[in-house]
């Protein structure tokens, strides 16, 4: 439902302007360079408001040498996906929640408010347009990037009086090439992801242009990713960029699943938020949003108390943690056999649902 109160762009003024040389759709080998058509604009300007949505042949922006975002970050994204089923209706997973961060990141950016229900709108007619790049697979998908950027053409740091948000969708295989079955950590508390009253809790962009030195520290330790820790006490955030879990026998001796809470430093998660929804309907065991600490973590896998650990996100769904690095210690966490494995089942559920082998509403029809 559209919400009267914010001003904004509607679906329904879209002009769409069809590409004369459609490209050949390459299967994806790396992640996000395999763009599709077309790409949808939305200028917006403190004196005019928003202007009319724009789907027109994908290609290079022209921006101000001076403009905000080169120059102070003013930027932000989301990243989500479409998927094409057996059934070949193509979906969406839980949109909105994307729509929802990323109306809480623009206001944290200065950036201005849209109607979330209308941009997805928008979102949906360009994810048709170019509908026949969703690839025809289970492990293939539609990446979906819609971004935001402050236009100001001044070097002067405040409020952008000018912004333009815009999609682009590239075609994604699986998101890890290694082969390996499980991800290797390095974990060094020298390097922080995000801090207290920062902005780890919103999809902007510097987040992760600051956090590419340590990734590639953790590739010179023999690791695939980072695992953040924050504080005296190392908790552990995040691991690269995907929430985490621990599923084991806590120190009162229940099974339990477990992620750090959403207290800022966090991103909340669309994966992270289905599987606390998903393990809780189970009610199989405890699902908790806790505190979790190296120290906790190295005595549960000294006593055996630790059935695994995994990474979340869109990306890559799910993904086993095999190996923490850790104060000189290469860590081994055990990943029980294949089918048992709380992660194959979780990720077999919301793959079936992305796929649409479950009818579940939190798929929305493209
Ligand atoms: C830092 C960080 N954590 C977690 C996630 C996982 O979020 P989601 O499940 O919405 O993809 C992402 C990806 O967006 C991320 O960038």
């Amino acid at each position: 439902m559209a919400d009267a109160s914010v001003p904004s762009f509607k679906a329904a003024d879209l002009v769409i302007e069809l590409s004369s040389t459609p490209k050949n759709k390459q299967d994806e080998v790396t992640f996000g360079n395999n763009f599709t058509d077309h790409m949808l604009t939305v200028d917006w300007s403190a004196s005019e408001g928003w202007q009319a949505p724009l789907i027109k042949p994908f290609g290079n922006l022209s921006l101000h040498p001076a403009c905000s975002s080169l120059h102070y970050g003013i930027q932000l994204f989301e990243g989500l996906k479409a998927f094409r089923g057996d059934d070949n209706q193509l979906r969406l997973f839980r949109p909105m929640l994307n729509m929802s961060r990323m109306s809480n990141t623009a206001k944290r950016a200065c950036l201005p408010a849209f109607d979330q229900s209308e941009f997805l709108e928008c979102i949906r007619r360009l994810v048709e347009i170019d509908q026949d790049w969703v690839p025809h697979s289970d492990s293939g998908s539609l990446y979906i990037r819609p971004t935001f950027l402050g236009t100001e053409q001044s070097l002067g740091i405040k409020k952008p009086a000018h912004a333009l948000l815009y999609v682009i969708l590239c075609r994604v295989g699986s998101y890890f090439n290694s082969g390996a079955e499980s991800l290797s950590l390095w974990a060094d508390p020298k390097y922080t992801r995000a801090w207290k009253g920062g902005t780890g809790n919103y999809k902007m962009g510097g987040n992760y242009g600051c956090s590419l030195f340590a990734q590639y520290e953790a590739e010179d330790h023999g690791c695939q990713q980072v695992l953040w820790l924050y504080g005296e006490d190392h908790q552990i955030t995040e691991a690269g960029t995907m929430n985490i879990f621990l599923h084991w026998i806590n120190e009162d001796g229940e099974e339990e699943l477990a992620t750090p809470p959403l207290d800022g430093i966090i991103l909340p998660g669309v994966t992270r938020q289905s599987i606390l929804e998903l393990t809780r309907k189970w009610g199989e065991f405890k699902v908790t949003e806790r505190y979790l600490t190296m120290s906790q973590l190295c005595s549960a896998l000294k006593q055996l108390r630790v059935k695994g650990v995994f990474g979340s996100g869109t990306a890559c769904l799910i993904c086993p943690i095999g190996h923490i690095v850790y104060q000189g210690e290469n860590l081994h966490v055990p990943c029980q056999d294949k089918k048992s494995q709380l992660a194959s089942r979780i990720a077999k559920e919301l793959t079936d649902i992305k796929y649409g082998r479950t009818a579940s509403d939190w798929t929305f029809l493209v």
